[in-house]
This record gives structure tokens, sequence and C-alpha cells, in this order.
């Protein structure tokens, strides 16, 4: 279901299967720098994500992987074209004007973790949540199921440098859904660990998918990943080349 946001841009989402769509990415390209320098990493991409999808976005180094999954998850802004999260249109908003709706629908998994050093896992997670207007109660309550959820009941208070590869990706993880997202987007959420580790955080992520029916889509290169996602979307020099839906 198309769910009407408190925020302005609401798009009737028209008919029965656009109400299925939670993201929709219409003709979108981003370029980096000017001139001869510039560099066309997104190109006129348009594809559509349904509720419950669980995708993985694969290409070569510097295809556009990264860039696509920033601007899917609103922690960029395209050049061109129009990207409708949730029946909410963004193409007119401001990145600082789509900070709320970006909190309350999008956990994004960066792939080198970006936990903040000097807090704890406990702290980590809970931060999405300080700006979100929730009473203390239901902030603590919230916070510990999710690190129970990851399997990380017994490093709360750990900061992310007491902790191995996997377990601050569990982190990661668990700031992601703290909120409740509709979307989960991870960028490579296994290249920084090993394979076992790997295994178990994919393994965590389709759980979520399966269980919460959280849309998760990833971006990869991993086998651990390739071997287990079957719906795969091949993007190359910013354009997908190929969209095997399942
Ligand atoms: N901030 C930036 N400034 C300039 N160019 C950039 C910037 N970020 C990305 N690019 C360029 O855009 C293209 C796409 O980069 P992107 O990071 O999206 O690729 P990727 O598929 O995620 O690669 P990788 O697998 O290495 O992570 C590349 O040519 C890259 O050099
Ligand atoms: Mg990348």
């Amino acid at each position: 279901m198309v769910e009407k946001g408190c925020l302005h841009s609401f798009i009737d989402a028209g008919d029965s299967m656009s109400e299925k769509i939670i993201a929709q990415i219409i003709g979108v390209s981003r370029y980096y720098g000017k001139g001869e320098s510039r560099v066309t990493a997104v190109d006129r991409i348009s594809i559509s994500f349904g509720y419950g999808d669980m995708k993985v976005l694969v290409g070569p180094s510097g295809s556009g992987k990264s860039t696509l999954l920033h601007l899917l998850g609103c922690i960029d802004k395209p050049d061109t074209g129009r990207i409708i999260l949730d029946g909410i249109d963004t193409t007119p908003m401001t990145l600082e004007q789509l900070a709320p709706l970006r909190l309350q629908k999008v956990g994004f998994v960066f792939q080198f973790f970006n936990l903040i050093p000097v807090l704890t896992a406990y702290e980590n997670v809970e931060l999405p949540l300080l700006f979100s207007g929730f009473d203390k109660a239901y902030i603590v309550d919230r916070v510990n199921h999710v690190l129970d959820m990851v399997g990380l009941g017994d490093r709360k208070r750990h900061y992310p440098r007491q902790m191995s590869g996997g377990q601050q990706q569990r982190v990661a993880i668990a700031r992601a859904l703290v909120a409740n997202p509709v979307l989960v987007v991870a960028d490579e959420p296994t290249a920084n660990l090993d394979s076992k580790t790997g295994i178990s955080i994919l393994e965590l992520l389709m759980d979520l998918n399966r269980n919460e029916g959280v849309t998760v889509i990833v971006s990869s290169h991993d086998t651990v990943v390739l071997d287990r996602i079957s719906d795969v979307i091949h993007i190359m020099d910013g354009r997908l080349v190929e969209l095997n839906e399942t």
C-alpha cells in the first residue's frame, strides 16, 4: 500500500500495480565534475522496486552502483530525472528537506560501516531516533530490540574499535533498521568481511526481508551474495544492461 506521508508532494498511486511500488527511478542521471572531466556515473536509468523485493545490483568497479544506491536512498540527488519514494516525489526537495523522509523510510548500510567511533553500539543505533520525537522509553526499548535482533545483545556498551568487522556491520544494520524503514539499501554489505561473516550478514538481511517484509536492495561483487539472491540487476557504465525479474 502507498502510505500517505505527512510530507508534501504526495503522488496518487493511481492504479493497483503502482500501489505495490516502493521506489521509482525515472530517467535518472548523475554527473560528477564539469566540462571535459565530467563523469556520467548514472546514465538515464529507469527502474522500479516493489514492496518486499530483495534484489542485488551487480556491476564492475566504477559502474555506478554506489551512486545509484545513494540516489535510491535519498542521500544524494540526481542531476536529471525523478525519484518517487513510497509515493512521495522527491524531485522538488533539497537534501535537507529530504532528511525527515530518509529517516522515516530508508535505512542505509554503508560498505565501510560509517559508525561514529566515539559512540557505543547502543548510541550509534540510537542516533536516528534522537531526531524522531519518540519518547525516551520507546527509544530504549527499540534500540535494545534491534541490537538483540542482530545478535549484539551483549555488545551494547562496546565502541566500534572494540568490535570485529562483522559485529560493526551488524551495528550498522541495527542502525539502518531502528526507525522501522520500509526500504533498506546496503552498499556492498559483505565486501569487507570474511566469507563466513559475510554469509551471516546476508542471512540477517534475507531474514528481515522474508520475516519482516522489509524491501532490501544491495549491491555486491561477492559470490556469497550472488549465490543467494536470484533477483539480479546488472549495471555497466552507469546504465542498466539486464533486468531479471523473477
Ligand atoms: N564524488 C565523486 N567525484 C567524482 N567522480 C565520482 C565521485 N563518486 C563517484 N565518481 C565516479 O563515478 C563513477 C561511478 O562510481 P561509483 O562509486 O558509483 O561506482 P561503483 O560501481 O560503486 O564502484 P565500486 O564497485 O568500486 O564501489 C566512477 O567513474 C567514479 O570514479
Ligand atoms: Mg561502490
